[in-house]
């Protein structure tokens, strides 16, 4: 009879066709008034001798019943994610969401060029404040009292001694008082002018730069920001240094490369000269040394600076300074 018992539950195992009907089968036979269970009970009413082995024969159906219901259940289970994953398919006609990307801005972008290719010759990064004592921003750096620069014009004046710093040179007394030489450093940054037309913003950015050593000579000067120019625009870019006057450095120059707007033949850009003007350079001055307590019979340097909206502009062909800072999402999106 209890091998009956087999045959009856495969029978009843075949036609289950769901999980519904499964779980029925197993609350059936192995609830708690189930069929299994229930013959577990009987073994009480049957002669002690013959207990053992009438036990042993109900748990193995018991383990078999478990074993298939088991198999079965996963079946089931498997046949229903095929069906769910069938009848909810992905719609692939439905067209995507987009996300919208940032881009760099092209004073950052310009900046971080010119960063990489100092930082690859071995220059540190550098910065200063914005808000600059008067001390820093003219007289240690040999601007005198009367120098057109200290102009109420150009500058703007926070108190009688704090300024908003009207170039990066400020950056290197600052390195130069609290470093001993060698020192090899540029300085991004904001600077501030009181002036605005289609060149000019009230703030803007530069790069200064300062290399001071023994031996340090103007050959190393033209070297650097020769290799500079040539990596920044192309190693053809004809590049000419021409005298200049600057109250920081002796002797200065103004820093030229071939118009990249018309290959020197002279343009709208380049007023008709075939050269543009990138940046102020020259030997720091004596004095600037003995502002900093560096002994200049000992040690010399260079300097230089550059504005980066200048640059930005004459790389992107861009003839309106100000579209830099509008904010205009279709101006920043060319980048
Ligand atoms: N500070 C100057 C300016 O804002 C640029 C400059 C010229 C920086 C010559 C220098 C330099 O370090 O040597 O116009």
């Amino acid at each position: 009879m209890i091998e009956d018992l087999k045959k009856t539950f495969l029978d009843e195992l075949e036609s289950v066709k769901s999980l519904a009907d499964l779980s029925n089968l197993k609350v059936k036979y192995l609830g708690r008034k189930g069929i299994i269970t229930a013959e577990l009970k009987s073994l009480s009413s049957i002669p002690p001798d013959e207990r053992p082995l009438h036990g042993k024969k109900i748990n193995d159906i018991k383990q078999f019943i478990e074993e298939k219901l088991d198999s079965r259940e996963s079946q089931l289970k498997k046949e229903e994610l095929g069906r769910q994953l069938l009848s909810d398919s992905l719609d692939i006609t439905l067209s995507g969401k987009f996300t919208t990307f940032g881009r760099e801005h092209p004073i950052n972008k310009i900046l971080s060029e010119i960063t990489d290719i100092f930082v690859r010759m071995g220059f540190s990064v550098e910065e200063g404040p914005e808000v600059e004592l008067d001390y820093y921003n003219f007289e240690a750096l040999n601007i005198p009292k009367d120098h057109p620069a200290r102009d109420m014009q150009d500058t703007f004046y926070i108190s009688d001694d704090i300024v908003l710093r009207t170039h990066t040179s400020p950056v290197q007394v600052r390195v130069m008082e609290k470093r001993k030489p060698p020192v090899r450093f540029i300085a991004p940054g904001k600077v501030y002018r009181c002036d605005a037309d289609i060149t000019h913003t009230p703030m803007f950015h530069q790069i200064e730069g300062l290399m001071v050593d023994k031996g340090i000579t103007f050959s190393n000067l033209k070297g650097v920001l020769e290799a500079f120019l040539h990596r920044m625009f192309g190693a053809d870019t004809p590049v000419r240094f021409r005298p200049s006057f600057f109250p920081f450095t002796e002797p200065s120059a103004e820093v030229d490369i071939g118009c990249i707007l018309c290959n020197g033949a002279g343009c709208r850009v380049c007023k008709g000269s075939g050269w543009l003007e990138i940046l102020g350079a020259g030997m720091v001055n004596p004095r600037v040394f003995e502002n900093v307590g560096y002994d200049p019979e000992e040690y010399s340097g260079f300097a230089f600076g550059m504005g980066i909206e200048r640059i930005a502009m004459l790389k992107y062909s861009i003839d309106d300074i100000r579209l830099f800072f509008e904010n205009d999402i279709r101006f920043l999106r060319q980048f």
